[in-house]
């Protein structure tokens, strides 16, 4: 069985491009492989949150990854600063990352340009601390987007460098989780190519139905078609591409004739996308709601996942030390 870890950065709520962009994906995935879910809270202060704010972002992103059914008995679940063995672990691999490398990172010159005030060591490190988040359970796979890439590259590349320096065979080299089919990518409903938090144009699985529906009522249309079977202009699209992912095959087919003949509702079609929109996030907004008043479950599930967490990262802490050459007296 192999071992794929996903790391999580604790900031905002989940919308739907989160859940059938990944979130539906893990839930598939952790029934066939040994699966750790982590949320990244130390990587989340690079950018110097408010310390009021820190607790509530990690328990949102708990309580929605619950909900939407990353299942603790199946998976282990863990906050990272519940685990200090990472932070041991980040400490050493860090003797062995240099200031080239890290200095060339894509994501680090892209913070060090939008946050020039704040060019701190833990941005510079950013990919040493994501490298022991992957190193300490020996993962074998790590569902990763685009952005990460580059990251999980220089996980390979120190994983390698440590086993050639100390003549061992001690890290996997981590490979990206590939889910198989294309992954789905929800546009967003003003008219552009993806949903995301900073582009505000986000349906969040915790939204109200009366929330959902005025937001999609709100979305971008044009005029119409004015030509049979014309090509459908960026806007529309996106709400087919969301259609096709909510709705039955019969609802898409219906909608797709009333546009070739030119005699498509768009009031109709948001009434019904929005109605199949609810239809998704409604049990998941449920749980939601349910789980965030429940610390007594919520404690228990980041002190096991902690627990499990911490017994795997140990193992590996232990062997890297005795490579390295700590000895006890
Ligand atoms: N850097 C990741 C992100 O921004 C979060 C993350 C931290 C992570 N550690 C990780 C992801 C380890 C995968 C594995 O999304």
């Amino acid at each position: 069985m192999n071992t794929v870890l996903s790391g999580i950065r604790s900031t905002g709520n989940l919308h739907l491009g989160n859940y059938f962009g990944a979130l539906r994906n893990f839930v598939r995935m952790q029934e066939e492989n040994k699966c750790f879910f982590f949320i990244a809270d130390y990587h989340s202060l690079t950018t110097h949150p408010d310390p009021g704010s820190l607790h509530g972002n990690v328990k949102n992103v708990l309580t929605e990854y619950l909900a939407a059914g990353i299942d603790p008995e199946k998976s282990t679940i863990y906050i990272q600063s519940d685990v200090p063995e990472v932070c041991e672990l980040y400490l050493l691999l860090n003797m062995h990352a240099y200031l080239g490398e890290l200095s060339k990172t894509v994501s680090f010159k892209e913070k060090a340009r939008k946050q020039p005030e704040n060019v701190n060591a833990g941005l510079l490190t950013y990919p040493t601390l994501m490298a022991a988040d992957i190193l300490m359970h020996n993962a074998d796979f790590v569902p990763v987007g685009k952005d990460q890439e580059q990251h999980l590259e220089m996980t390979r590349k120190f994983a390698r460098r440590f086993n050639n320096m100390y003549q061992v065979e001690f890290f996997k080299e981590p490979n990206a989780y590939n889910f198989g089919q294309e992954l789905i990518k929800i546009p967003g409903l003003d008219g552009s190519g993806k949903m995301g938090k900073s582009e505000g144009n986000c349906i969040y699985l915790k939204d109200e139905p009366k929330v959902i529906e005025k937001k999609v009522k709100r979305a971008l249309t044009d005029q119409g078609p004015t030509v049979p079977n014309q090509e459908k202009p960026e806007c529309i699209e996106n709400l087919f591409t969301i259609l096709r992912v909510v709705s039955t095959p019969e609802v898409v087919n219906h909608f797709e004739d009333k546009w070739n003949t030119c005699e498509i509702r768009y009031g109709d079609m948001k009434k019904q996308l929005a109605e199949d929109i609810i239809k998704v996030t409604s049990p998941i907004r449920e749980r939601i709601l349910e789980i965030e008043n429940d610390d007594a479950y919520l404690h228990k599930v980041v002190t096991e996942g902690a627990e499990k967490a911490r017994e795997s990262a140990g193992k590996t802490l232990a062997g890297v030390r005795e490579i390295m050459g700590f000895k006890p007296f």
